[in-house]
């Protein structure tokens, strides 16, 4: 019986030719054709002008602090509901992360209690540097207010759409916002490079400041001339050219993970005690994840019991986000409210979603949790 995973390479004999034909090119390197067209393919879907290829979305999410010129000792906002990649950059400058909450209607974070945050560290006399919005599980934020609110406070905006390439928020495309925003190609996303990321942005100094840092702060000389700590994170051209072969597939990707979303919707969102993600009437989602909602007062198993039924069954289901603030790693850092985070993690499931899980998998999944729902 084969597993059923969360989120898996969705890979194809297309995406095998890519990768043979950047190999037969003799680009085996971080630098190569298929580099820059992916840089200029994926910029010109998110209405971006620059983009830099990079080896994760956790080093393009550092790339984009360096560029911003976060220094040890300032403050920079983040959704506490994310995974940690979102965060452990802060650090990496040395700086402060400072936690927000999510709000019920996307799970995204809450634009007041950010105003609250900005408001608060005002009064501190700690102005935050940067403040970085997540679009969790495919579903892009309040970008309305939350872009008003840093325009307000003239503070710059990272957008953290790893998980939301192909969603759109008002018509425009999740990646297309803040002064800086990037994509994560890692294995379980809806596009994959095997591991990678992109930076992107209508400033071009901006995203040429990220570019130079992630290629060893070498200065443009033929010698090796270096004035800066510099990093090695630049997106080989092999993968390059998978992420281009995959970029292709997006839109079909997208209908059939929303398919997915539909019919776990359908099937099981009647059950007592059962919610689905919340879609904000704003946006269209990527529907990386299909995330539910148990409600244990309500439910004759906790969703810790349908982890390990899922399981004996050979189905991967994992939990929502832990909250950063609940992490040992952050429990010092500040946080602005947290009810709304702590129980999502609390309650929340979320299923194979893959555009490769077919209909018959889909069913098992349905079936093993009704069964030990009803
Ligand atoms: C919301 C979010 N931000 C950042 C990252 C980090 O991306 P990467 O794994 O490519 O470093 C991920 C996931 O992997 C993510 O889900």
């Amino acid at each position: 019986m084969s597993r059923i995973y969360l989120s898996p390479p969705d890979i194809n004999q297309k995406d095998r030719s890519a990768i043979e034909s950047a190999f037969d090119s003799g680009w085996v390197a971080p630098v190569g054709p298929d580099l820059d067209a992916f840089e200029d393919e994926v910029a010109q879907r998110l209405n971006r002008n620059y983009a830099c290829a990079v080896n994760s979305g956790t080093s393009a999410l550092h790339l984009a602090l360096l560029a911003l010129d976060i220094q040890p000792g300032d403050r920079v906002i983040c959704p506490s509901l994310t995974f940690a990649g979102c965060a452990f950059p802060i650090s990496y400058c040395g700086a402060e992360p400072i936690f927000v909450d999510s709000e019920t209607d996307t799970w995204n974070m809450d634009p007041d209690l950010l105003e609250s945050a900005i408001e608060a560290l005002l009064a501190e006399g700690n102005k935050p540097k940067a403040v970085i919005v997540v679009q969790i599980y495919g579903q892009c934020a309040k970008m309305d207010s939350i872009l008003s609110i840093c325009n307000a406070h003239q503070i710059p905006l990272i957008e953290d759409a790893a998980e939301s390439l192909g969603a759109t928020y008002q018509g425009k495309p999740a990646g297309s916002f803040g002064d800086l925003s990037f994509l994560s190609f890692n294995g379980n996303k809806i596009i994959t490079t095997s591991g990678g990321g992109m930076l992107l942005g209508n400033d071009q100094a901006l995203v040429e400041k990220a570019r130079y840092f992630s290629q060893q702060a070498r200065e443009p000389v033929l010698h090796y001339e270096h004035k800066a700590i510099g990093y090695n994170y630049r997106l080989s051209n092999l993968l390059a050219a998978l992420g281009r072969s995959q970029l292709t597939d997006l839109d079909n990707r997208i209908a059939i993970r929303k398919k997915h979303f539909e019919a776990y919707a359908q099937s099981m969102g009647h059950l007592p005690g059962i919610s689905f993600m919340p879609i904000s009437s704003e946006g269209i989602p990527n529907y990386w994840l299909s995330c539910m909602i148990l409600d244990g007062s309500k439910t004759k198993v906790s969703r810790d019991d349908l982890i390990v039924i899922c399981d004996q069954a050979s189905i991967e289901v994992r939990p929502t986000w832990k909250p950063l603030h609940l992490q040992k790693v952050f429990q010092e850092k500040q946080m602005f409210g947290g009810a709304v985070s702590e129980r999502l993690f609390q309650d929340g499931l979320c299923l194979p979603s893959g555009s490769s899980l077919s209909d018959k998998d889909r069913e098992k999944v349905i079936s093993t949790l009704s069964n030990a729902l009803k």
